[in-house]
Protein backbone atom coordinates (compact mmCIF):
# COMPACT_ATOMS: atom_id res chain seq x y z
CA UNK A 1 0.00 0.00 0.00
CA UNK A 2 2.57 2.57 1.22
CA UNK A 3 4.77 1.64 -2.02
CA UNK A 4 2.08 2.35 -4.22
CA UNK A 5 1.26 5.58 -2.93
CA UNK A 6 5.05 6.55 -2.90
CA UNK A 7 5.26 5.30 -6.85
CA UNK A 8 2.29 7.70 -7.41
CA UNK A 9 3.49 10.79 -5.96
CA UNK A 10 6.22 9.97 -8.72
CA UNK A 11 4.12 9.63 -11.67
CA UNK A 12 4.06 12.87 -13.81
CA UNK A 13 0.03 13.51 -13.86
CA UNK A 14 -1.76 14.71 -16.69
CA UNK A 15 -5.28 16.37 -17.31
CA UNK A 16 -6.92 16.80 -20.29
CA UNK A 17 -9.23 19.67 -21.51
CA UNK A 18 -12.13 18.11 -24.19
CA UNK A 19 -13.88 20.69 -26.46
CA UNK A 20 -16.28 19.52 -29.29
CA UNK A 21 -17.83 16.12 -30.26
CA UNK A 22 -18.08 13.37 -29.19
CA UNK A 23 -15.12 11.76 -31.74
CA UNK A 24 -12.88 14.38 -29.27
CA UNK A 25 -14.54 12.65 -26.25
CA UNK A 26 -13.20 9.08 -27.42
CA UNK A 27 -10.24 10.38 -28.51
CA UNK A 28 -9.29 11.70 -25.06
CA UNK A 29 -9.89 8.63 -23.72
CA UNK A 30 -7.40 7.33 -26.31
CA UNK A 31 -4.85 10.20 -25.36
CA UNK A 32 -5.59 8.87 -21.09
CA UNK A 33 -4.55 5.27 -22.56
CA UNK A 34 -1.57 5.91 -24.32
CA UNK A 35 -0.28 8.57 -21.66
CA UNK A 36 -1.77 5.26 -18.71
CA UNK A 37 0.11 2.90 -20.54
CA UNK A 38 3.46 5.10 -20.57
CA UNK A 39 3.29 5.23 -16.69
CA UNK A 40 1.62 8.96 -16.63
CA UNK A 41 -1.58 9.13 -13.86
CA UNK A 42 -4.78 11.34 -14.08
CA UNK A 43 -4.19 14.79 -12.31
CA UNK A 44 -7.86 16.01 -10.57
CA UNK A 45 -7.22 19.63 -12.00
CA UNK A 46 -5.00 21.65 -14.37
CA UNK A 47 -3.46 23.24 -11.45
CA UNK A 48 -2.12 20.05 -10.02
CA UNK A 49 -1.06 18.69 -13.13
CA UNK A 50 2.05 18.41 -14.86
CA UNK A 51 1.12 17.89 -18.24
CA UNK A 52 -2.23 20.01 -19.36
CA UNK A 53 -3.51 18.56 -22.59
CA UNK A 54 -6.13 20.88 -24.79
CA UNK A 55 -8.26 18.32 -26.85
CA UNK A 56 -9.29 21.06 -29.17
CA UNK A 57 -12.53 21.70 -31.77
CA UNK A 58 -12.51 24.08 -34.70
CA UNK A 59 -16.56 23.73 -35.90
CA UNK A 60 -16.91 27.47 -34.72
CA UNK A 61 -15.59 30.65 -33.82
CA UNK A 62 -16.96 30.24 -30.52
CA UNK A 63 -15.38 26.86 -29.59
CA UNK A 64 -11.83 28.17 -30.55
CA UNK A 65 -12.46 31.13 -28.28
CA UNK A 66 -13.23 28.73 -25.36
CA UNK A 67 -10.01 26.95 -26.34
CA UNK A 68 -7.96 29.98 -26.38
CA UNK A 69 -9.61 31.39 -23.16
CA UNK A 70 -8.44 28.58 -21.06
CA UNK A 71 -5.23 28.39 -22.95
CA UNK A 72 -4.39 32.36 -21.09
CA UNK A 73 -5.43 30.53 -18.24
CA UNK A 74 -3.25 27.82 -18.50
CA UNK A 75 0.28 30.17 -19.84
CA UNK A 76 -0.62 32.13 -16.51
CA UNK A 77 -0.38 29.22 -14.32
CA UNK A 78 3.04 28.12 -16.38
CA UNK A 79 4.47 31.34 -15.54
CA UNK A 80 4.16 30.65 -11.76
CA UNK A 81 5.27 26.82 -12.19
CA UNK A 82 7.60 26.74 -15.48
CA UNK A 83 7.67 22.97 -15.22
CA UNK A 84 4.12 22.73 -15.98
CA UNK A 85 4.10 21.31 -19.86
CA UNK A 86 1.18 22.63 -22.40
CA UNK A 87 0.33 21.03 -25.44
CA UNK A 88 -2.13 21.69 -27.44
CA UNK A 89 -3.71 19.15 -30.26
CA UNK A 90 -7.10 18.25 -31.94
CA UNK A 91 -8.91 19.76 -34.80
CA UNK A 92 -7.77 23.26 -33.88
CA UNK A 93 -4.14 22.29 -34.18
CA UNK A 94 -4.32 20.88 -37.94
CA UNK A 95 -5.05 24.78 -38.95
CA UNK A 96 -1.79 26.41 -39.89
CA UNK A 97 -3.47 29.90 -38.85
CA UNK A 98 -4.48 28.74 -35.55
CA UNK A 99 -0.28 27.22 -35.16
CA UNK A 100 0.98 30.45 -36.03
CA UNK A 101 -0.95 31.78 -32.76
CA UNK A 102 0.00 29.12 -30.84
CA UNK A 103 3.83 29.39 -31.31
CA UNK A 104 3.24 33.14 -29.57
CA UNK A 105 1.21 32.11 -26.99
CA UNK A 106 4.20 29.88 -25.64
CA UNK A 107 2.42 26.04 -26.02
CA UNK A 108 5.19 23.98 -25.84
CA UNK A 109 3.73 20.77 -27.95
CA UNK A 110 1.75 20.91 -30.80
CA UNK A 111 0.39 17.63 -32.15
CA UNK A 112 -2.94 16.84 -34.54
CA UNK A 113 -5.93 14.41 -35.11
CA UNK A 114 -3.56 12.19 -36.95
CA UNK A 115 -0.75 11.70 -34.72
CA UNK A 116 -2.25 11.42 -31.31
CA UNK A 117 -0.97 8.14 -30.81
CA UNK A 118 2.53 9.97 -30.87
CA UNK A 119 1.82 11.72 -27.97
CA UNK A 120 3.92 10.06 -25.81
CA UNK A 121 7.48 10.38 -27.77
CA UNK A 122 6.63 14.01 -28.25
CA UNK A 123 6.16 14.67 -24.60
CA UNK A 124 9.76 12.87 -24.07
CA UNK A 125 11.58 14.92 -26.87
CA UNK A 126 10.15 18.20 -25.43
CA UNK A 127 11.51 16.78 -21.96
CA UNK A 128 14.62 15.83 -23.23
CA UNK A 129 15.40 18.65 -25.74
CA UNK A 130 13.44 21.12 -23.72
CA UNK A 131 12.34 22.86 -27.23
CA UNK A 132 8.92 23.23 -28.48
CA UNK A 133 7.65 20.51 -30.45
CA UNK A 134 5.20 20.89 -33.31
CA UNK A 135 4.23 17.53 -35.26
CA UNK A 136 1.42 17.70 -37.48
CA UNK A 137 0.30 15.40 -40.09
CA UNK A 138 -1.33 16.69 -42.75
CA UNK A 139 -2.85 13.29 -43.60
CA UNK A 140 -4.70 10.42 -42.27
CA UNK A 141 -2.24 7.98 -42.11
CA UNK A 142 -3.66 3.83 -41.81
CA UNK A 143 -5.82 2.92 -38.46
CA UNK A 144 -4.23 1.89 -36.24
CA UNK A 145 -5.51 -1.14 -33.89
CA UNK A 146 -6.16 -2.33 -31.47
CA UNK A 147 -5.90 1.12 -29.63
CA UNK A 148 -5.55 1.64 -26.28
CA UNK A 149 -8.07 3.95 -24.24
CA UNK A 150 -8.94 4.50 -20.56
CA UNK A 151 -12.98 4.53 -20.92
CA UNK A 152 -14.95 7.31 -19.19
CA UNK A 153 -17.05 5.11 -16.31
CA UNK A 154 -20.47 4.74 -16.66
CA UNK A 155 -22.82 2.50 -18.45
CA UNK A 156 -22.47 4.30 -21.78
CA UNK A 157 -19.73 4.10 -24.11
CA UNK A 158 -18.54 5.49 -27.73
CA UNK A 159 -17.27 3.03 -30.03
CA UNK A 160 -15.58 4.94 -32.96
CA UNK A 161 -16.55 3.13 -36.68
CA UNK A 162 -14.90 5.08 -38.95
CA UNK A 163 -13.22 8.80 -39.29
CA UNK A 164 -12.77 11.21 -41.41
CA UNK A 165 -15.24 12.69 -43.66
CA UNK A 166 -15.48 13.15 -47.67
CA UNK A 167 -18.92 15.15 -47.79
CA UNK A 168 -17.26 19.13 -48.03
CA UNK A 169 -20.65 20.71 -46.96
CA UNK A 170 -19.08 24.16 -48.04
CA UNK A 171 -19.38 25.65 -44.23
CA UNK A 172 -17.52 22.56 -42.60
CA UNK A 173 -14.02 22.46 -41.25
CA UNK A 174 -14.31 18.81 -40.06
CA UNK A 175 -12.77 17.42 -43.59
CA UNK A 176 -9.56 19.66 -43.62
CA UNK A 177 -9.31 18.57 -39.61
CA UNK A 178 -10.67 14.98 -40.21
CA UNK A 179 -9.17 13.79 -43.42
CA UNK A 180 -10.81 11.68 -45.73
CA UNK A 181 -13.34 9.28 -44.79
CA UNK A 182 -12.13 5.52 -43.72
CA UNK A 183 -14.02 2.88 -42.30
CA UNK A 184 -12.49 0.94 -39.21
CA UNK A 185 -13.07 -3.20 -40.02
CA UNK A 186 -15.90 -4.89 -38.88
CA UNK A 187 -13.65 -7.69 -36.57
CA UNK A 188 -11.70 -4.20 -34.81
CA UNK A 189 -14.86 -3.12 -33.95
CA UNK A 190 -16.84 -5.99 -32.86
CA UNK A 191 -13.74 -7.02 -30.50
CA UNK A 192 -13.87 -3.50 -29.33
CA UNK A 193 -17.81 -4.07 -28.30
CA UNK A 194 -16.71 -7.42 -27.35
CA UNK A 195 -14.68 -5.67 -24.73
CA UNK A 196 -16.73 -2.71 -23.95
CA UNK A 197 -19.71 -5.37 -23.15
CA UNK A 198 -17.31 -7.28 -20.89
CA UNK A 199 -16.37 -4.28 -19.31
CA UNK A 200 -20.20 -3.55 -17.92
CA UNK A 201 -21.10 -1.54 -20.51
CA UNK A 202 -24.77 -1.69 -21.18
CA UNK A 203 -24.76 0.72 -24.09
CA UNK A 204 -22.93 1.99 -26.86
CA UNK A 205 -23.06 4.72 -29.53
CA UNK A 206 -21.26 4.21 -32.57
CA UNK A 207 -19.56 7.08 -33.78
CA UNK A 208 -18.84 8.90 -37.36
CA UNK A 209 -19.02 11.90 -39.48
CA UNK A 210 -21.59 10.19 -41.16
CA UNK A 211 -22.45 6.18 -40.41
CA UNK A 212 -24.46 5.88 -43.16
CA UNK A 213 -21.70 5.53 -45.63
CA UNK A 214 -19.67 3.10 -43.40
CA UNK A 215 -17.84 0.22 -44.96
CA UNK A 216 -16.93 1.92 -48.77
CA UNK A 217 -13.35 1.15 -49.27
CA UNK A 218 -13.26 -2.33 -47.37
CA UNK A 219 -11.95 -5.41 -48.62
CA UNK A 220 -15.24 -6.84 -47.45
CA UNK A 221 -18.87 -5.77 -48.70
CA UNK A 222 -20.55 -4.83 -45.74
CA UNK A 223 -22.37 -1.92 -44.73
CA UNK A 224 -24.05 0.00 -41.20
CA UNK A 225 -26.90 -2.12 -41.27
CA UNK A 226 -25.01 -5.23 -41.52
CA UNK A 227 -22.37 -4.11 -38.77
CA UNK A 228 -25.63 -3.25 -36.93
CA UNK A 229 -26.95 -6.31 -36.88
CA UNK A 230 -23.75 -8.08 -36.22
CA UNK A 231 -23.13 -6.27 -32.84
CA UNK A 232 -26.84 -6.54 -32.11
CA UNK A 233 -25.76 -9.92 -31.47
CA UNK A 234 -23.44 -9.31 -28.56
CA UNK A 235 -24.18 -10.48 -25.60
CA UNK A 236 -24.20 -7.79 -22.21
CA UNK A 237 -24.48 -4.54 -24.90
CA UNK A 238 -28.63 -4.33 -24.34
CA UNK A 239 -28.97 -0.78 -26.53
CA UNK A 240 -27.29 0.22 -29.88
CA UNK A 241 -27.23 4.14 -30.97
CA UNK A 242 -25.11 5.84 -33.65
CA UNK A 243 -24.66 9.00 -34.99
CA UNK A 244 -24.60 10.92 -37.17
CA UNK A 245 -26.66 9.85 -40.14
CA UNK A 246 -26.67 11.75 -43.27
CA UNK A 247 -30.20 11.63 -44.46
CA UNK A 248 -28.14 11.61 -48.40
CA UNK A 249 -27.15 8.18 -47.35
CA UNK A 250 -29.83 7.18 -45.08
CA UNK A 251 -31.09 3.56 -46.96
CA UNK A 252 -34.23 1.68 -46.76
CA UNK A 253 -32.32 -1.22 -45.26
CA UNK A 254 -30.69 0.38 -42.52
CA UNK A 255 -34.86 1.74 -41.79
CA UNK A 256 -36.22 -1.89 -41.99
CA UNK A 257 -33.11 -2.91 -39.56
CA UNK A 258 -33.60 -0.52 -36.98
CA UNK A 259 -37.11 -1.54 -37.26
CA UNK A 260 -36.80 -5.17 -36.84
CA UNK A 261 -33.89 -5.04 -33.95
CA UNK A 262 -34.60 -4.25 -30.05
CA UNK A 263 -31.50 -3.75 -29.19
CA UNK A 264 -31.33 -0.88 -32.04
CA UNK A 265 -32.63 2.64 -30.42
CA UNK A 266 -35.59 4.40 -32.13
CA UNK A 267 -33.68 7.51 -32.48
CA UNK A 268 -32.06 9.60 -35.35
CA UNK A 269 -29.75 12.54 -35.49
CA UNK A 270 -29.80 13.47 -38.95
CA UNK A 271 -28.74 17.29 -39.41
CA UNK A 272 -31.09 19.00 -41.79
CA UNK A 273 -29.28 22.57 -41.80
CA UNK A 274 -31.37 23.82 -43.82
CA UNK A 275 -35.12 24.25 -45.08
CA UNK A 276 -34.45 25.96 -48.38
CA UNK A 277 -33.26 23.76 -51.81
CA UNK A 278 -31.24 27.03 -52.45
CA UNK A 279 -29.43 27.45 -49.14
CA UNK A 280 -29.46 23.49 -49.30
CA UNK A 281 -27.62 23.45 -52.52
CA UNK A 282 -25.25 26.06 -51.37
CA UNK A 283 -24.00 24.38 -48.65
CA UNK A 284 -23.22 20.98 -51.17
CA UNK A 285 -25.74 18.77 -48.92
CA UNK A 286 -26.54 16.73 -51.49
CA UNK A 287 -30.60 16.50 -50.89
CA UNK A 288 -33.66 18.75 -51.05
CA UNK A 289 -36.41 19.56 -48.53
CA UNK A 290 -38.74 17.12 -50.41
CA UNK A 291 -36.05 13.73 -50.17
CA UNK A 292 -35.74 14.98 -46.12
CA UNK A 293 -39.74 15.02 -45.66
CA UNK A 294 -40.10 11.89 -47.31
CA UNK A 295 -37.47 10.51 -45.56
CA UNK A 296 -38.38 11.80 -42.47
CA UNK A 297 -42.34 10.26 -42.54
CA UNK A 298 -41.19 7.02 -43.87
CA UNK A 299 -38.68 6.97 -40.67
CA UNK A 300 -41.88 8.00 -38.54
CA UNK A 301 -44.14 5.05 -40.64
CA UNK A 302 -41.43 2.43 -40.30
CA UNK A 303 -40.10 2.62 -37.04
CA UNK A 304 -42.92 2.83 -34.36
CA UNK A 305 -42.00 5.60 -31.91
CA UNK A 306 -38.93 6.94 -33.56
CA UNK A 307 -37.62 10.35 -32.10
CA UNK A 308 -35.45 12.33 -34.65
CA UNK A 309 -33.51 14.85 -33.54
CA UNK A 310 -31.49 17.84 -35.76
CA UNK A 311 -28.61 20.09 -36.35
CA UNK A 312 -29.83 23.57 -38.04
CA UNK A 313 -27.44 26.43 -38.98
CA UNK A 314 -29.15 29.85 -39.60
CA UNK A 315 -27.50 33.03 -41.30
CA UNK A 316 -25.68 30.76 -43.89
CA UNK A 317 -24.37 33.03 -46.53
CA UNK A 318 -27.23 34.91 -49.05
CA UNK A 319 -30.19 33.34 -46.46
CA UNK A 320 -33.06 35.60 -47.24
CA UNK A 321 -36.09 35.66 -45.14
CA UNK A 322 -37.64 33.19 -47.25
CA UNK A 323 -35.22 31.05 -47.21
CA UNK A 324 -35.18 31.65 -43.03
CA UNK A 325 -38.81 31.23 -43.55
CA UNK A 326 -38.29 27.58 -45.04
CA UNK A 327 -36.51 25.82 -42.31
CA UNK A 328 -38.95 27.41 -40.03
CA UNK A 329 -41.48 25.46 -42.00
CA UNK A 330 -39.57 22.02 -42.64
CA UNK A 331 -39.43 22.37 -38.46
CA UNK A 332 -43.21 23.04 -38.27
CA UNK A 333 -43.86 19.83 -40.49
CA UNK A 334 -41.35 16.90 -39.30
CA UNK A 335 -41.68 18.47 -35.79
CA UNK A 336 -37.92 17.29 -34.10
CA UNK A 337 -37.98 15.54 -30.70
CA UNK A 338 -34.90 17.65 -30.60
CA UNK A 339 -32.77 19.92 -32.11
CA UNK A 340 -29.43 21.21 -32.02
CA UNK A 341 -29.28 25.14 -33.44
CA UNK A 342 -26.32 27.33 -34.55
CA UNK A 343 -25.59 30.36 -36.27
CA UNK A 344 -23.25 30.27 -39.34
CA UNK A 345 -20.05 30.81 -38.20
CA UNK A 346 -17.18 31.88 -40.73
CA UNK A 347 -14.49 29.04 -41.43
CA UNK A 348 -11.69 30.25 -43.32
CA UNK A 349 -10.88 27.76 -45.56
CA UNK A 350 -14.03 26.19 -46.29
CA UNK A 351 -16.12 27.39 -49.70
CA UNK A 352 -18.60 29.27 -48.01
CA UNK A 353 -15.74 31.62 -46.44
CA UNK A 354 -15.75 32.97 -49.72
CA UNK A 355 -19.40 33.57 -50.75
CA UNK A 356 -20.57 36.98 -50.78
CA UNK A 357 -23.74 37.63 -48.72
CA UNK A 358 -22.22 37.25 -45.21
CA UNK A 359 -25.49 37.57 -43.22
CA UNK A 360 -25.13 40.41 -40.38
CA UNK A 361 -24.35 38.75 -36.86
CA UNK A 362 -27.93 41.07 -35.83
CA UNK A 363 -29.90 38.72 -37.99
CA UNK A 364 -29.04 35.82 -37.51
CA UNK A 365 -29.01 36.24 -33.49
CA UNK A 366 -32.93 37.40 -34.60
CA UNK A 367 -33.17 34.19 -36.78
CA UNK A 368 -31.70 32.03 -34.36
CA UNK A 369 -33.64 33.33 -31.24
CA UNK A 370 -36.81 32.79 -33.51
CA UNK A 371 -35.82 29.54 -34.74
CA UNK A 372 -35.51 28.27 -31.03
CA UNK A 373 -38.77 29.21 -29.68
CA UNK A 374 -40.45 27.62 -32.62
CA UNK A 375 -38.75 24.64 -31.52
CA UNK A 376 -38.99 25.55 -27.93
CA UNK A 377 -42.37 25.07 -28.29
CA UNK A 378 -42.61 21.90 -30.30
CA UNK A 379 -40.13 20.00 -27.62
CA UNK A 380 -42.57 21.01 -25.08
CA UNK A 381 -45.40 19.62 -26.88
CA UNK A 382 -44.09 16.47 -27.54
CA UNK A 383 -43.14 15.97 -23.93
CA UNK A 384 -46.55 16.83 -23.06
CA UNK A 385 -48.14 14.25 -25.23
CA UNK A 386 -45.49 11.71 -23.36
CA UNK A 387 -46.92 12.48 -19.59
CA UNK A 388 -48.70 9.10 -17.94
CA UNK A 389 -47.13 6.53 -20.71
CA UNK A 390 -44.51 3.79 -19.27
CA UNK A 391 -40.83 3.56 -21.41
CA UNK A 392 -38.19 1.17 -20.93
CA UNK A 393 -35.04 3.57 -19.20
CA UNK A 394 -31.66 3.30 -19.14
CA UNK A 395 -30.32 4.33 -15.28
CA UNK A 396 -27.04 6.42 -16.31
CA UNK A 397 -26.74 7.41 -12.48
CA UNK A 398 -27.20 10.19 -9.95
CA UNK A 399 -29.02 13.35 -11.10
CA UNK A 400 -26.73 16.51 -11.70
CA UNK A 401 -29.76 18.57 -10.86
CA UNK A 402 -31.01 17.03 -7.44
CA UNK A 403 -28.47 14.38 -6.16
CA UNK A 404 -30.94 12.14 -4.51
CA UNK A 405 -32.71 11.88 -7.60
CA UNK A 406 -31.74 9.22 -10.36
CA UNK A 407 -31.21 10.03 -14.01
CA UNK A 408 -32.05 7.72 -16.81
CA UNK A 409 -32.64 8.04 -20.53
CA UNK A 410 -35.73 5.83 -22.63
CA UNK A 411 -34.99 4.94 -25.95
CA UNK A 412 -35.84 7.53 -27.82
CA UNK A 413 -32.75 9.91 -25.96
CA UNK A 414 -35.35 11.68 -23.90
CA UNK A 415 -34.05 12.10 -19.60
CA UNK A 416 -36.09 10.91 -17.45
CA UNK A 417 -35.46 12.15 -13.65
CA UNK A 418 -37.04 9.79 -11.06
CA UNK A 419 -36.80 8.52 -7.19
CA UNK A 420 -34.93 5.36 -6.82
CA UNK A 421 -32.37 3.21 -4.81
CA UNK A 422 -29.04 3.86 -5.95
CA UNK A 423 -28.70 -0.07 -6.62
CA UNK A 424 -30.74 0.91 -10.07
CA UNK A 425 -28.00 2.28 -11.24
CA UNK A 426 -26.91 0.51 -14.59
CA UNK A 427 -30.25 -1.17 -15.53
CA UNK A 428 -33.09 -1.06 -17.31
CA UNK A 429 -36.40 -0.30 -15.89
CA UNK A 430 -39.49 0.83 -16.33
CA UNK A 431 -40.66 4.15 -15.41
CA UNK A 432 -43.97 6.30 -15.76
CA UNK A 433 -44.04 10.12 -16.99
CA UNK A 434 -45.70 12.08 -14.83
CA UNK A 435 -44.80 15.48 -15.76
CA UNK A 436 -42.72 16.92 -18.50
CA UNK A 437 -40.51 20.48 -18.95
CA UNK A 438 -38.87 21.29 -22.25
CA UNK A 439 -35.20 19.25 -21.79
CA UNK A 440 -36.49 16.45 -19.40
CA UNK A 441 -39.23 14.42 -17.86
CA UNK A 442 -39.93 13.50 -14.38
CA UNK A 443 -40.94 9.95 -13.57
CA UNK A 444 -41.88 7.22 -11.01
CA UNK A 445 -40.65 4.10 -10.51
CA UNK A 446 -43.20 0.90 -12.07
N1 LIG B 1 -21.02 15.14 -39.60
C1 LIG B 1 -22.12 15.76 -39.04
C2 LIG B 1 -21.88 17.11 -38.44
C3 LIG B 1 -20.61 17.42 -37.71
S1 LIG B 1 -20.45 19.10 -37.22
C4 LIG B 1 -23.15 15.93 -40.16
O1 LIG B 1 -22.83 16.00 -41.31
O2 LIG B 1 -24.30 16.02 -39.85
C5 LIG B 1 -21.85 19.30 -36.16
C6 LIG B 1 -22.76 20.41 -36.59
O3 LIG B 1 -22.12 21.66 -36.50
C7 LIG B 1 -23.24 20.36 -38.02
O4 LIG B 1 -24.29 19.46 -38.21
C8 LIG B 1 -23.63 21.78 -38.30
O5 LIG B 1 -24.98 22.01 -37.97
C9 LIG B 1 -22.75 22.57 -37.37
N2 LIG B 1 -21.73 23.31 -38.10
C10 LIG B 1 -20.71 22.82 -38.85
N3 LIG B 1 -20.00 23.82 -39.39
C11 LIG B 1 -20.57 24.98 -38.98
C12 LIG B 1 -20.30 26.36 -39.21
N4 LIG B 1 -19.30 26.75 -39.99
N5 LIG B 1 -21.11 27.27 -38.62
C13 LIG B 1 -22.13 26.89 -37.84
N6 LIG B 1 -22.44 25.61 -37.59
C14 LIG B 1 -21.67 24.67 -38.16
FE1 LIG C 1 -19.08 18.53 -42.07
FE2 LIG C 1 -20.79 17.87 -43.93
FE3 LIG C 1 -18.86 16.17 -43.29
FE4 LIG C 1 -20.85 16.62 -41.61
S1 LIG C 1 -21.01 15.68 -43.63
S2 LIG C 1 -18.67 16.57 -41.10
S3 LIG C 1 -21.30 18.76 -41.91
S4 LIG C 1 -18.60 18.17 -44.24
FE1 LIG D 1 -15.61 17.36 -33.79
FE2 LIG D 1 -15.14 19.92 -33.66
FE3 LIG D 1 -13.39 18.39 -34.83
S1 LIG D 1 -17.09 19.01 -34.04
S2 LIG D 1 -14.55 16.69 -35.62
S3 LIG D 1 -13.98 18.32 -32.67
S4 LIG D 1 -14.02 20.39 -35.50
Amino acid sequence: MAQNAEQDTTKTKYFILTYGCQMNVRDSEIIAGLLESSGYMQANSPEDSDIVIFNTCSVRHSAENKAYGKLGEITKMKRKDPRKVIAFGGCMAQLPEVRKRLKKQGVDIVFGTHNIHRLPYLIDQYRIFGESVVEIWDKEGDILEPIPSVRKTGVSSFVNIMYGCNNFCSYCIVPYTRGRERSRHPKDIIREVQQVAETGFKEITFLGQNVNSYGKGLDEKVDFADLLIKCTQIDGIERIRFMTSHPKDMSDKLIDTIAEHDKLCEHIHAPLQAGSNRILQRMNRGYTREHYLELASKMRERIPGVALSTDLIVGFPGEEEEDFAATLDMINRIRFESAFTFMYSVRSGTRAAEFAQQVPLEIKKERLLRLNEVQYQIAVEINHSLVGNTYEVLVEGPSKTDKDKLTARTRTNHIVIFSGPKHLIGELINVRITEAKTFSLFGELV
